[in-house]
């Protein structure tokens, strides 16, 4: 890679930020459209977040992905928010132009993307099951109103928490979205999706205990989804696949959150493809 001084900068801040995939991602982009840009590795601490996005922008930075523990303070940070990240509260991009801070969402799109690839253009007339609560699942709640899913049913440890989304996200479009308790039986849905970080290699795999799922009652077109991919093959969807059903693992959600903010801030729409797909895994087995 050769850098001029006019380079256009992006980077991922999160602490720790040491395990993302991210950089790798975004540096094959910038090779292949063979970009004048580079995208860094920001290990920021929570008290640093402000302080470093006020600064960024004057260091010639066009704009950041943010990780954990910064998600909430990126939405607070922007001084405007596209509509995924208004819906879902939550902003996992930024974009520095002209002085201004727009907050985006691009989970939404990224989990749209995630499923087209696994042959899920719509979800009309479809009722899923969603595992999960927090930010990711707002992401994935949100995005699943778009393509039209009938009905939601969510489960999530702490109900309160998936109160609170049934609240905010019902009706939306023509969704009915409701509160379920684990131990359901699944008949009559089409998609179950993980969209909690349960499973996470070194995160709660040993010791969280998966939903219970009557795998006998689903239908054989169901699909399994997972927003997990480190491991590509979480506990969720090798039980799923042991049972015969289908099983998207979260890699492509990665893969499609980046393509938005890469156009962003580079200006140019960079493409998921197969090739990048290896290269990533070939990161992730290593
Ligand atoms: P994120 O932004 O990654 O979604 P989050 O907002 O902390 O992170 O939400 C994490 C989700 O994973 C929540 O749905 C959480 O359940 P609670 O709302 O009950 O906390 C779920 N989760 C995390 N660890 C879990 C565990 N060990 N067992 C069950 N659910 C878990």
């Amino acid at each position: 890679m050769s850098l001029t001084g006019n380079a256009k900068l992006a980077g991922i801040a999160g602490w720790p930020v040491g395990h993302s995939l991210s950089p790798r991602l975004h540096a094959y982009w910038i090779a292949e459209h063979k970009l004048d840009a580079a995208y860094v590795p920001l290990p920021v601490r929570r008290e640093d977040f402000a302080p470093a996005v006020a600064l960024l922008p004057k260091l010639g930075f066009r704009g950041l992905n943010v990780t954990i523990p910064h998600k909430e303070a990126a939405f607070a940070l922007a001084t405007e928010h596209d509509e995924a990240a208004t819906a879902t509260g939550a902003v996992n991009t930024l974009v520095f132009e002209d002085g201004r801070i727009i907050g985006k969402n691009t989970d939404v799109i990224g989990f749209i993307g995630m499923l087209r690839d696994a042959g899920i253009t719509t979800l009309a007339g479809k009722n899923v099951l969603v595992h999960g609560a927090g930010g990711a699942a707002r992401a994935v709640i949100f995005a699943l109103t778009e393509m039209s899913a009938a009905q939601i049913w969510i489960l999530n440890r702490t109900p309160s928490r998936a109160e609170e989304l049934a609240k905010l996200f019902s009706g939306r479009g023509n969704t009915r979205v409701e509160v379920v308790a684990n131990n359901m039986a699944l008949g009559m849905i089409g998609l179950v999706v993980n969209a909690t970080s349960v499973g996470t290699a070194s995160r709660n795999s040993d010791v969280a205990p998966a939903p219970f799922f009557h795998y006998d009652t689903l239908a054989d077109e169901t699909a399994f989804a997972d927003i997990v991919y480190r491991p590509l093959e979480t506990h969720f969807l090798a039980m799923a696949r042991s049972t015969g059903l289908k099983t998207i693992d979260g890699l492509g959600m990665l893969l499609h959150q980046a393509v938005p903010a890469f156009a962003a801030w580079f200006g140019v729409e960079p493409k998921v493809t197969p090739a990048l797909r290896a290269h990533l895994l070939a990161a992730l087995e290593g």
